[in-house]
């Protein structure tokens, strides 16, 4: 099977083999008893977990527990990034306590980003719009990884001691051959995911693309043989690019998503000339045999990221497949759904301005 890489991001084909060759737990015991979750949660796209059985019990119990997620700032802001927030909202609103850090050291050192350029887009791009989505200043860490968080020297030493606490073998087995500055970002990554703990929290959640996975195995490591609690994960799988279900949501790449600055017009477009379609060829056709929504990326959408209504989704689902909703009308649904998706988000992204800066400030 091939590696996965946390820095180049490749589509993932086989989720089951993958879980089962790294040990990652079915998620889907949790889905159902999870109330109101969002639909990353409900409707599956979250598959797998590690340790997540202790993140459940303190919701249960009402015990503290922390959120910490990291963000990566090298493009715009788009669909595909929703998944992470949307469940990190979900937690703080169950009482969770939530560090939340830009990776603006790791962009510098792996994407060639500069420092203040990465800082800009941190905070318009990313910051702005988690806010806009829900995210709350109640119990809200941000900080940069360049400057740290409150306790940025206990921080920043442990990125540099978590070093002794592994080999070179290790890392070529987790991670491949790898550049030294690949593996100051993995460093780093470990020190922000066991961070909370250094503020004396215990059970710390950390949800990820599965894409993340070897800096779960490596921070995990690090920490047993540092006398850290191991901290858990879930892994969700990516929302698809526009271009087909195997297919990614790429920053270079604008007709591969829609972005939350991209217009009406521009919605309408995208979603018409490249959402890949499970429709048949001809109206006719499709009319006789029906479509298949499983790999229709108008479908995939809805039901991932706009459509929350259960029963609306079903019969968009049944429709399709037995031909009576045509991929013309598919995509009609979903282009309103995103549109006034965004015209209610853009009003509250202008409110989320005047929040932003009482957030940097702390
Ligand atoms: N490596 C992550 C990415 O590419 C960013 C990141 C840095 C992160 N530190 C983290 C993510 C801690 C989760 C937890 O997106």
């Amino acid at each position: 099977m091939d590696r996965i890489d946390p820095w180049e991001v490749k589509e993932i084909k086989d989720y089951p083999r993958l879980m089962k060759e790294f040990g990652i737990e079915n998620f889907s015991q949790f889905s159902n008893r999870l109330k109101d979750a969002p639909l990353e949660i409900k409707r599956n796209l979250v598959m797998g977990h590690k340790d997540f059985n202790k993140v459940f019990e303190c919701i249960s119990k009402k015990k503290e527990f922390a959120i910490l997620t990291g963000l990566m700032p090298s493009g715009t802001f788009h669909f595909g990034h929703m998944s992470v927030i949307n469940q990190v909202i979900y937690y703080q609103n169950l009482g969770a306590k939530i560090y939340l850090l830009a990776a603006d050291l790791e962009a510098q050192l792996t994407r060639n980003i500069t420092q203040k350029e990465a800082k800009k887009i941190s905070v318009e791009e990313y910051l702005l719009n988690y806010i806009a989505l829900g995210l709350k200043k109640k119990h809200l860490e941000f900080y940069f990884q360049t400057i740290g968080p409150k306790k940025s020297q206990e921080y920043n030493n442990l990125s540099k001691l978590a070093s002794a606490k592994t080999t070179f073998n290790e890392i070529k087995t987790i991670y491949g051959n790898i550049t030294p500055q690949k593996l100051i970002s993995a460093l780093t990554q470990a020190a922000d995911i066991l961070y909370p703990q250094l503020e004396g929290i215990r059970s710390t959640l950390t949800p990820v693309g599965f894409d993340q996975h070897n800096h779960c195995s490596f921070t995990r490591d690090i920490a047993s043989r540092m006398k850290f609690s191991l901290p858990a994960f879930t892994f969700h799988k990516l929302i698809p690019g526009l271009q087909g279900p195997n297919t990614k949501m790429s920053s270079s790449k604008p007709e591969s998503y829609i972005d939350f600055s991209d217009n009406e017009k521009t919605v309408e477009h995208k979603i018409k000339k490249y959402a890949f379609s499970g429709g048949q060829p001809t109206i006719k056709e499709h009319k006789e045999k029906g479509g298949n929504p499983d790999v229709d990326i108008s479908f995939i959408w809805l039901k991932y990221l706009f459509e929350h209504n259960d029963k609306k989704l079903n019969e968009i689902e049944q429709n399709y497949r037995s031909g009576s909703l045509s991929t013309g009308e598919l995509k009609e649904i979903l282009i309103e759904k995103i549109n006034k998706f965004l015209k209610q988000h853009n009003k509250e992204r202008e409110k989320a301005r005047k929040l932003l800066p009482k957030i940097l400030k702390e």
